[in-house]
């Protein structure tokens, strides 16, 4: 599944990580997602309609966004990279560009969106690269996932992998996002009408409530804020939070 590029650990030992009882539990989960969704002619719905949001709205977002803050060369990694549908029309330039992923299934379809170099079933908390290798991390609809512990610890791995002074780009749900005020209703009702509780996307629980909230999570994992964007770009869907990794390396 991967070429390797020089960051890149040379061992295989991050394969021992998605072993641990709390990794295997989180990817069968996402592996049971983006099943969900089907693919091909076999797409549910909802996968149809993701899609077409991930190329209408997402796609030209993480384009503007990368293109702005990533410089022209280097080696840049998506972590939690899914499908890679939302990240297919980033320009390439001299751009390595690495996906990481814990869903095999998600991995799987990343391999026909064609805009990774190389792809790395790892998990993020412990991701597979030399410190200091990275010149860029971004990911789009992760974040949210991990609790304020979790959160902290994610972004300290990012910043051990980044050189010094380089860039974070999360596109991160904001908690009163356009979208859950059409999926809000739609889980309610399924919910009371099955009788049994249904989210569309494993549990989101640190969606950000203020711009304030987002660089103060930055500056306490070690990252200097460059931009806070919520606007029409992402649809008022994901603040798109720009972050640099302090120049002195990671302790
Ligand atoms: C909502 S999806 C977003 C995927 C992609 N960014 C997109 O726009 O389609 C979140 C992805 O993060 C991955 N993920 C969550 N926790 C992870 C972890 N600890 N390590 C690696 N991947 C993780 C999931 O497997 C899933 O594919």
């Amino acid at each position: 599944m991967s070429a390797n590029t020089s960051a890149e650990r040379s061992s295989e030992s991050h394969n021992d990580e998605l072993t641990t009882p709390r990794t295997k539990a989180a990817s069968t989960a996402w592996d049971s997602h983006w099943l969900s969704l089907g693919k091909g002619r076999t797409r549910s719905f909802f996968g149809i309609g993701s899609s077409a949001v991930r190329h209408l709205i997402f796609q030209p977002a993480v384009r503007f966004f990368l293109d702005k803050y990533f410089p022209s060369e280097g080696v840049f990694v998506e972590t939690g990279c899914g499908t890679g549908e939302s990240s297919a029309s980033v320009p390439r330039r001299e751009r390595q560009f690495v996906g990481v992923d814990f869903s095999t299934v998600a991995l799987g379809q990343a391999q026909s969106t064609g805009c990774f170099d190389s792809l790395l079933c790892a998990d993020l908390f412990h991701l597979p690269f030399q410190s200091g290798a990275v010149d860029g991390i971004w990911n789009l609809g992760v974040m949210e996932h991990f609790e304020r512990a979790l959160l902290i610890q994610s972004l300290a791995e990012f910043r051990r992998v980044l050189k010094p002074g380089g860039t974070i780009v999360l596109f991160w749900p904001a908690e009163a996002n356009l979208s859950r005020w059409i999926f809000g209703p739609l889980e309610l009702l399924r919910s009371t009408v099955t009788r049994k509780p249904f989210r569309f996307f494993p549990d989101e629980v640190s969606r950000l409530k203020s711009r304030k909230q987002a660089s103060d999570i930055l500056r306490e994992a070690g990252f200097a804020t460059l931009e806070i964007d919520f606007s029409p770009r992402t649809a008022f869907i994901h603040m798109v939070v720009v972050g640099r990794s302090a120049l002195s390396p990671t302790p």
